[in-house]
């Protein structure tokens, strides 16, 4: 059995840290554009402070910043806790690291700068594209020869996860950013037309599907028995989750294309994909919950076990209403509203922003070889007001979106539309209120794990080493 300082926990620590880093980054922004869509003057005429600027900013510094962070982070420490071996190549491992946090602020600098590929969640320009990609094999190599390596025959099922998360992204990111170079910030994407479209909501929907989801579905799958204390509910559910959800995910994109110039037949596999990937969603959903079976008693003492929870909650919720959202009828109705915008962060802060926090909680103390975290009250403090911070931003912008498909499909007797587009967005603006202290709350919760990790680190003394008899 390997000993704790034989693990390379340094480049896992980096990663943690950078993780709240950026979660407080990518939220404050996050913050400001909701604050800017009810004083659009917010932007004080600053070109890099537009809107449209500051959008892909937001949308980079969480998913890749914060999300891509901890999936590093947690995917270091899980191989080597479950292969029982150390981490292989540290040089290479620490390229992954600087490399990542280089790829971040390059792109903290082009995108206010308006330099963009104009393709969602895939604005960054070549010569940025190719750093990815060259950290991401890099990523990969460190992985797999890690499980290569393992002292234990059977790879855990958290593995598996993390490694279809790896290999996926790697060929989603290659496939859709093809595109022939102009300039050092200027490129045009090897598609065109329809196609691109495609290519487009195939990248969309599976970063999605294996970013945020696959990763931290392996980040779960190691965190919730560990900080529970009992095992995966049915290991044998697990693997039928991993294998069904990696084979539907993939066809389902063309959801986002409904309505378009995409073939129908098209338009209708991605629907029914769509609505399958209900059934895998749940089964993962439900392992994780009934994981905590005999352990129920601890909700009461534990406020990390709560995030988890309240993460798979918002999993199963998420997973619960896309497939319903892929239904042609129901799109139809929600396409180009806010509602799209409330189901992005039910999953985004419900699911992927709590897992994460609920995983560096129970991380932290480890890696720093403490007895716990400064304080297990601050950490309820912060459950509460994530929790009440994304239950009101889900719900605003879901009765907002919902107002506003109704008001926009509304026609009067004579075929006429009842209402302006103008009308629709006032009657928009007190939710976007809410939606604004309910960021604003979740905002506060990182500002409150960032003190409590400073204090954790700082602070507290490390645990007594067990050592043997000096006698
Ligand atoms: C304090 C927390 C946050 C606030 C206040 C916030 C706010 C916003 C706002 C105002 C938008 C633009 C909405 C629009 O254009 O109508 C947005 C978009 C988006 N945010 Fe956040 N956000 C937060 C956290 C997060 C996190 C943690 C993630 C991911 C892990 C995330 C992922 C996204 C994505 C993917 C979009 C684009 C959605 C789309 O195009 O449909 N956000 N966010
Ligand atoms: C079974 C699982 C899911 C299905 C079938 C699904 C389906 C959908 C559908 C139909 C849309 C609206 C497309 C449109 O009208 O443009 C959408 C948007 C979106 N969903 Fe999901 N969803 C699922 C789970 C999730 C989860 C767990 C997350 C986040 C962690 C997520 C993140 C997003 C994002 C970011 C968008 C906005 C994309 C954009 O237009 O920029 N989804 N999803």
């Amino acid at each position: 059995m390997e000993t704790t300082a034989s693990y390379n926990d340094k480049v896992v620590r980096q990663f943690t840290i950078m993780t709240v880093i950026w979660g407080i980054v990518g939220m404050l922004v996050g913050v400001l554009l909701a604050a800017q869509l009810i004083w659009p003057q917010l932007n004080f005429d600053v070109p890099f402070l537009t809107y449209s600027r500051l959008r892909p900013l937001h949308t980079n510094a969480v998913i890749f910043a914060f999300g891509g962070s901890a999936l590093f982070a947690t995917s270091y420490y899980v191989v080597q806790r479950t292969c029982h071996v150390r981490l292989m190549f540290d040089k290479l491992a620490a390229f992954t690291f600087w490399g990542w946090q280089a790829i971040i602020v390059l792109a903290a600098i082009t995108l206010p700068l308006g330099i963009t590929q104009s393709k969602e969640y895939a604005e960054l320009e070549w010569p940025i594209d190719l750093l990815i990609a060259v950290v991401w094999v890099a990523y990969a190599v460190v992985f797999f020869s890690t499980i290569g390596r393992r002292r234990i025959k059977h790879i855990y099922v958290a593995n598996w996860f993390y490694g279809a998360f790896i290999i996926t992204v790697a060929v989603l990111h290659i496939f859709n950013n093809l595109a022939i170079p102009v300039t050092l910030t200027k490129s045009y994407v090897i598609y065109t037309g329809v196609v691109d479209a495609m290519m487009q909501w195939w990248y969309g929907h599976n970063a999605v599907g294996f970013f945020l989801t696959a990763g931290f579905l392996g980040m779960m799958y190691y965190f919730v028995p560990k900080q529970a204390g009992r095992p995966v509910y049915s290991y044998r559910l697990s693997v039928v989750h991993f294998w069904s959800l990696i084979a539907i995910y993939m066809w389902a994109g063309p959801h986002h294309l409904h309505y378009t110039s995409l073939a129908d037949w098209a338009q209708t596999l991605g629907m029914v994909f769509s609505v399958i990937l209900l059934a895998p969603s749940w089964g993962g959903m439900i392992n994780g919950i009934m994981t905590l079976s005999g352990a129920w008693h601890k909700l009461r003492s534990d406020p990390v076990l709560k995030f988890m929870i309240v993460a798979l909650s918002f999993y199963g919720m998420s997973t619960f209403e896309g497939p319903m959202m892929s239904i042609k009828t129901v799109n139809a109705l929600s396409h180009y509203t806010d509602w799209t915008i409330g189901h992005v962060h039910s999953g985004a802060l419900g699911w992927v922003a709590m897992m994460t926090i609920g995983s560096v909680y129970s991380l932290l103390p480890r890696l720093y070889n403490r007895d716990g975290m400064y304080s297990i009250k601050l950490i309820d403090v912060h459950f509460w007001t994530s929790t009440i911070g994304v239950v009101l931003y889900a719900v605003s912008m879901w009765v907002a979106g919902i107002t506003q498909g109704l008001m926009w499909r509304a026609v009067n007797d004579d075929g006429t539309l009842t209402y302006s587009f103008v009308e629709s967005l006032k009657a928009t603006y007190p939710y976007y209120g809410l939606r604004l202290v309910g960021g604003l709350l979740f905002l506060a919760g990182m500002f409150i794990m960032a003190y409590n990790v400073w204090k954790t680190v700082s602070e507290t003394k490390p645990a007594p080493v067990a050592v043997l008899d000096p006698a």
